[in-house]
């Protein structure tokens, strides 16, 4: 399973990628509005800053309501870095909007997507990805990891080629779950990459380590 670091900020971005576990980022306009964008002229700009950062693809969503205006977004998107992945909800307008990028030859990531048909719908309009929100599921008391279990084996049954990308991650258990349940990507924020580092036994280990090296008499 591959991460990408979910947010907008660019000192989070250059830590993550410092890291080297980090292989994409995506955005959302929430994420954009909490570091000042607040228009598409400094999305855009922002959105080349991380390009330049990093590597992988960026997914960039669409703020358009209508099919017509989310194509016209996604289009313009699609032409602002090398590795685009335009962000559309799964929505009426959403689907039709995700075939015509699809037929495009744009990599559309299906955002939004709280259930299985919605996941299906994608696939056949020709999502590239799509992304199950783990933690907004958690907020109404349903079981979030559920959801990316269920897409992920349904789409190997049918031999649906969509990727499955695991998002609105909350914690690092969030990870394991997503990499056990056959997610190809988890999105994370920078906290919650932090936290996956974590183990107490690692610290101790290594204070342990360097009391006995000093000990010994080495400095
Ligand atoms: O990738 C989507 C993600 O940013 C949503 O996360 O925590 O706002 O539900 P959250």
């Amino acid at each position: 399973m591959k991460l990408f670091i979910d947010t907008a900020n660019m000192q989070e971005i250059r830590d993550g990628a410092r890291l080297g576990v980090i292989s994409g980022v995506t955005t959302n306009p929430s994420l954009a509005a909490m570091e000042g964008i607040g228009n598409r002229e400094n999305y855009r700009a922002a959105v080349q800053e991380i390009s330049d950062i990093l590597d992988g693809p960026i997914s960039v969503e669409v703020v358009s309501l209508e099919a017509e205006g989310m194509v016209a977004e996604g289009r313009e998107i699609a032409e602002w870095i090398p590795n685009p992945w335009v962000k559309i909800p799964s929505t009426v307008a959403g689907f039709e909007a995700i075939a015509t990028l699809a037929k495009d030859g744009i990599k559309v990531n299906q955002t939004l997507c709280f259930s299985l048909n919605q996941a299906l719908l994608g696939a056949q309009a020709g999502s590239f990805v799509v992304s199950p929100f783990v933690g907004r599921l958690d907020d109404i008391g349903q079981q979030g990891m559920d959801l990316v279990e269920d897409i992920v084996s349904v789409f190997r049954q049918q031999k649906i080629e969509t990727q499955v990308l695991a998002a609105s991650v909350r914690t690092s258990l969030h990870c394991s779950q997503a990499a056990r349940a056959g997610a190809h990507i988890a999105t994370v924020p920078y906290k919650v990459l932090l936290q996956m580092v974590q183990h107490p036994l690692t610290d101790s280990g290594v204070s342990r380590f360097l009391s006995d090296w000093g000990k010994a008499g080495n400095s």
